[in-house]
């Protein structure tokens, strides 16, 4: 088995893409425009259908995951870094999630659905941070930037050190 399942490869390039995105929009536009700016309204709705998109199919991935045939894990000649690198792809999901749980328990304690989605027409509130899921939210997101980084440089030292074809191992062609 050389690749991974071609539902987990087109999964894992686009959530890496809406992740990306949503980071960047989050942290650039979303939380620089004041809850008074009646864009506001526009970004926040854009933010939470691509957060609640972004959970749903990290959820499918992980289902993917459990019920295909996997390459085997990566060697890279210690026990325990290889250990530690099986444990950082459960630590992706874990903190995605929690980025997820911690926008989505803004939402209800702002009360976003109505407002946002349902067009109930009630203000926001004059910002978020009286909620302390927001605080979480800004510290989970700095959280998964670090795992990112960490995970990019697994693959250039995987792809251009070790020169095991790692990125083979997540692209589309025969798996056998
Ligand atoms: C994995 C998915 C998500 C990512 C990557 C993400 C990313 C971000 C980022 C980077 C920020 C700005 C953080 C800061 O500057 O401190 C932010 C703010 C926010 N996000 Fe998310 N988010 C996600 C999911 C969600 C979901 C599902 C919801 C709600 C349904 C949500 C609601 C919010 C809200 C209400 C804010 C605060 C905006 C403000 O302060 O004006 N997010 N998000």
């Amino acid at each position: 088995m050389k690749r991974y399942h071609g539902a987990l490869v087109a999964l894992h390039w686009l959530l890496a893409i809406m992740i990306i995105m949503g980071l960047v929009m989050g942290g650039r536009v979303l939380s620089a425009t004041p809850n008074s700016d009646p864009q506001k309204l526009f970004y926040l709705q854009m933010h939470m259908s691509m957060g609640i998109l972004i959970l749903a199919l990290m959820a499918i991935r992980l289902l993917v995951r459990f019920f295909t045939r996997k390459p085997p894990h990566a060697d890279i000649g210690n026990a325990l870094l290889n250990k530690l690198g099986v444990a950082t792809h459960y630590v992706f999901y874990l903190v995605v999630f929690l980025v997820a749980g911690s926008g989505l328990a803004i939402a209800n304690m702002a009360g976003l659905p109505d407002i946002v989605f349902a067009k109930s027409g009630a203000p926001l509130p004059s910002d978020f941070s009286e909620y302390p899921p927001r605080a979480a939210h800004g510290i989970l997101t700095k959280l998964l930037i670090l795992v990112i980084v960490g995970h990019v440089a697994a693959f250039l030292y995987h792809q251009f050190v070790r020169k095991d074809g790692m990125f083979s191992r997540m692209w589309f062609g025969k798996r056998g």
